[in-house]
C-alpha cells in the first residue's frame, strides 16, 4: 500500500510494435480507470524498434473508436531502462513480450511485471494474440479481450485502494 493520500500507481502496457495491442490497452485502461475513479497514469511501449514515432495502426484506432475511446494521438516508442523504475507495473500482451520485457529488465528494476490477462482469473497466463496480420474483425475481437482485462485491472486496483496484488 502506498502512503495515504499519495497516488503513485503507474502502469505501462507493452507489446511488440506499440502500434496495435498496447495502444489499445492504454486507451482501454484510461477509460476503465475513469469509470472506476482510479487516479493512475498509463502509457504504452513496444519491445521492438520498428515503429518508433508512428501513430497506432488505423485498425486499432477504429476498434477503439467503436467503443468511444480515442487513441489516435498516441506515438509509438520502445521500452527503455527507465521504464522499469518509473512504472509500478508493466503488463505484457503475450508470452513473447513477457520474455522480451524480462530480457531488458535491469537487475534492480522496481516495476512488477505480469501479463495483462492475469487480471482475469479465467485467463491467467493467456496471451493476447498479435492482430497485425489479421483483419478488422480480429482487431475488434482483440479490443474486446483487451478492454475486458483492462476493466478487471482497474476494478481490482480501485477495490484494493491502489495497493497492487499483481
Ligand atoms: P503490436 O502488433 O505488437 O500489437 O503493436 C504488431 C505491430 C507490428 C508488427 C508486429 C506486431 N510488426 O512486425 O511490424
Amino acid at each position: 500500500m502506498q502512503g495515504a493520500g499519495h497516488n503513485t500507481l503507474s502502469i505501462l502496457f507493452v507489446c511488440l510494435g506499440n502500434i496495435c495491442r498496447s495502444p489499445m490497452a492504454e486507451g482501454a485502461f484510461r477509460a476503465a480507470a475513469m469509470r472506476n475513479e482510479l487516479n493512475c497514469s498509463a502509457d504504452s511501449a513496444g519491445t521492438a524498434s520498428y515503429h518508433i514515432g508512428s501513430p497506432p495502426d488505423p485498425r486499432a484506432i477504429a476498434a477503439a473508436s467503436a467503443y468511444g475511446v480515442d487513441i489516435a494521438g498516441q506515438t509509438a516508442r520502445q521500452l527503455e531502462r527507465d521504464d522499469f523504475f518509473r512504472y509500478t507495473h508493466i503488463f505484457a500482451m503475450d508470452e513473447a513480450n513477457l520474455v522480451g520485457i524480462r530480457a531488458k529488465a535491469p537487475r534492480d528494476g522496481t516495476a512488477k511485471i505480469a501479463m495483462l490477462n492475469d487480471a482475469l482469473e479465467e485467463r491467467v497466463r493467456k496471451s493476447i494474440a498479435d492482430p497485425y496480420y489479421g483483419d478488422e474483425e480480429l482487431f475488434a475481437k482483440v479490443w474486446e479481450e483487451i478492454a475486458a482485462a483492462a476493466e478487471a485491472l482497474a476494478a481490482r486496483f480501485a477495490s484494493e485502494g491502489l495497493s497492487a496484488r499483481l
